[in-house]
């Protein structure tokens, strides 16, 4: 296994739009491996593919107390969302020390394979929901900030490159 550097915000590769899984081979399910362990050193609640420049239909999701209930989501398609939604705040490890609102469905349910390639379909509400919901954005090329007024994604944008500035100095 192996920790997989994360691109930050705002990288243009954020941007790609994922291509399907095709064969949850070999490949895939060593690049599941190194994403959870990436996620988990990060305290992360939830990593795409395209965060770790790979651009596949792939997210690796926790959002239990303990860390100890991983969930793989490949190809993962909503099937149905809720009437209702709420403002919920997020952050990202693409983001990172960036926490601001966006609505999302209070409830999703979304088929998707498993990391052993079989088809699953998951009902969440709650924090869960929120994370499927950002983490199926992070395959479609979008990152949270585009939820935000430009004002505010521009001050996002300032600070990121500051930041990446100060550690490459
Ligand atoms: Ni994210």
């Amino acid at each position: 296994m192996a920790l997989l550097p994360i691109l930050c915000y705002p990288d243009s590769r954020l941007h790609k739009v994922a291509k399907p899984v095709e064969t949850v081979d070999a490949r895939i399910k060593t690049l599941i491996a190194d994403m959870l362990e990436t996620m988990y050193d990060a305290n992360g609640i939830g990593l795409a593919a395209t965060q770790v420049d790979v651009h596949e239909r792939l997210i690796v999701i926790d959002t239990s107390e303990q860390r100890d209930q991983p969930l793989v989501l490949i190809n993962p398609e909503l099937t149905w969302t809720s009437a209702g939604k709420h403002l919920n705040d997020e952050g990202c490890l693409s983001v990172p020390g960036i926490y601001d609102g966006v609505e999302r469905f209070d409830a999703v349910k979304v088929t998707a394979l498993d990391g052993d390639g079989r088809s699953r379909s998951v009902e969440a509400d709650g924090l869960l929901a929120v994370c499927i919901q950002h983490e199926m954005d992070h395959l479609m090329g979008k990152v949270f900030v585009e939820y935000l007024s430009p004002l505010k994604r521009n001050r996002i944008k300032t600070k990121m490159l500051k930041q990446l500035k100060e550690a490459n100095a």
